[in-house]
């Protein structure tokens, strides 16, 4: 059974992905924060966490960006406010199990678990997200509505969110506790807390842009002091409109530009590390230190980068942005490595013996990426 119950994981990705959304009932069984709305507020007030409180309703709304203060949570109103938290996984590893039955889809095109916390009629207003999002219902009740006519363009002035202004209700659903809604990018939506103690997580797809793609690509390529191959028009033919920009050169321009993608060899590498590297600079992990079984020796964080890919004489490995070379013969070794975030103890001894998997297994804790359970 897949986490869409009777809809495999394929039919999910032929059927709806990027196109359509999903309610499934009763996916998720007890769903038990790591921790208490306090410790999730404590966390907006002493980290570099990224979180904010969204007050409001209707056509009123204000944000409070982290770092927050005390005075903050003491002078939100009872009810109609919300607090959120991205990159919630950081802090929390363990939160990797809620992540774990999408990871049908590949590690890279996740971005974060975001939660959020709310009373009574919290929301974040009627909005669209440019990515794809699985909104999991962890505790209490949110009502969701959807409008997929809605126009994204069309939002509360005076606003720094952006909160849609005409919102037409098309279809809508009470998520319960262990309930999810998959939503595509751009599809209207507008959630809100149904009584007091609504927790919602988040896993945030992302897709990058061909204008983010390229500018990491320039970036790397400037680094390495490459593309400084120059337009070249040998033997070109004579003009007799001295001002016109003619086809062929039009033509020449673009080739020279698209050959600029052509070293195999650097794209590889400059993908892999801009698919795993860090977000925002934030680098502060934090370990898994509770809910884990006795018989786990190691644990990774979730929100470690890990991605590899495979050429003829090798493996390249990407840790949070950086490439490593590995022998063919340490493929098992990652595929088991990137998998999973804990590493029994049993399992491991097995491992160990292979020295493929002992030298891969010695640099991601070198990279501090696999840590030791500490009792
Ligand atoms: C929320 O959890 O309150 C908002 C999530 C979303 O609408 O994307
Ligand atoms: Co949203």
């Amino acid at each position: 059974m897949s986490i869409f119950g009777a809809i495999s994981e394929q039919q999910f990705l032929d059927e709806y992905w990027q196109q359509k959304p999903l309610l499934i009932r009763q996916a998720f069984s007890n769903i038990t924060p790591p921790f208490s709305p306090e410790e999730l507020a404590g966390l907006c007030c002493d980290t570099d966490v990224a979180g904010r409180i969204v007050i409001g309703k209707d056509k009123h709304w204000q944000v409070l960006n982290a770092p927050l203060t005390e005075q903050d949570f003491l002078e939100t109103p009872e009810t109609h406010w919300t607090l959120l938290v991205n990159d919630i996984e950081r802090y929390y590893p363990q939160l990797g199990e809620i992540i774990k039955p999408f990871r049908f889809i590949p590690d890279w095109r996740i971005d974060d678990l975001m939660v959020s916390y709310a009373p009574e009629g919290g929301s974040v207003g009627p909005h669209t997200d440019e990515y794809d999002v699985f909104l999991i219902q962890g505790q209490g009740q949110r009502h969701w509505q959807l409008d997929p006519d809605a126009d994204s363009q069309c939002c509360l002035s005076d606003c720094e969110l952006s909160i849609l202004d005409n919102f037409n209700v098309q279809k809508e659903w009470t998520l319960e506790a262990g309930d999810f809604l998959y939503l595509p990018p751009n599809l209207a939506h507008y959630g809100v807390a149904q009584g007091d103690g609504c927790m919602t997580f988040s896993i945030g797809f992302r897709a990058p842009s061909q204008y983010e793609l390229l500018n990491s690509w320039l970036d790397h390529s400037a680094e390495k002091k490459r593309l400084t191959q120059r337009y070249n028009d040998q033997k070109r033919p004579t003009v007799t409109h001295s001002g016109e920009i003619n086809s062929s050169d039009i033509e020449g321009i673009k080739t020279l530009m698209r050959t600029a993608l052509d070293d195999d060899q650097q794209f590889i590498t400059w993908l892999g590390k801009y698919l795993t590297e860090a977000k925002n600079d934030q680098q502060t992990l934090y370990s898994h230190t509770d809910h884990v079984d006795d018989d786990i020796a190691f644990t990774r964080n979730p929100a470690h980068r890990l991605a590899w890919l495979e050429q003829e004489d090798g493996l390249l490995i990407f840790i949070n942005g950086e490439a490593n070379h590995a022998p063919l013969e340490s493929k098992a070794a990652i595929e088991y490595l990137c998998q999973h975030y804990e590493f029994p103890a049993d399992i491991l001894e097995e491992k160990l013996c292979d020295s493929h998997f002992k030298d891969l297994f010695a640099q991601l804790m070198d990279y501090g990426v696999v840590e030791v359970v500490e009792d």
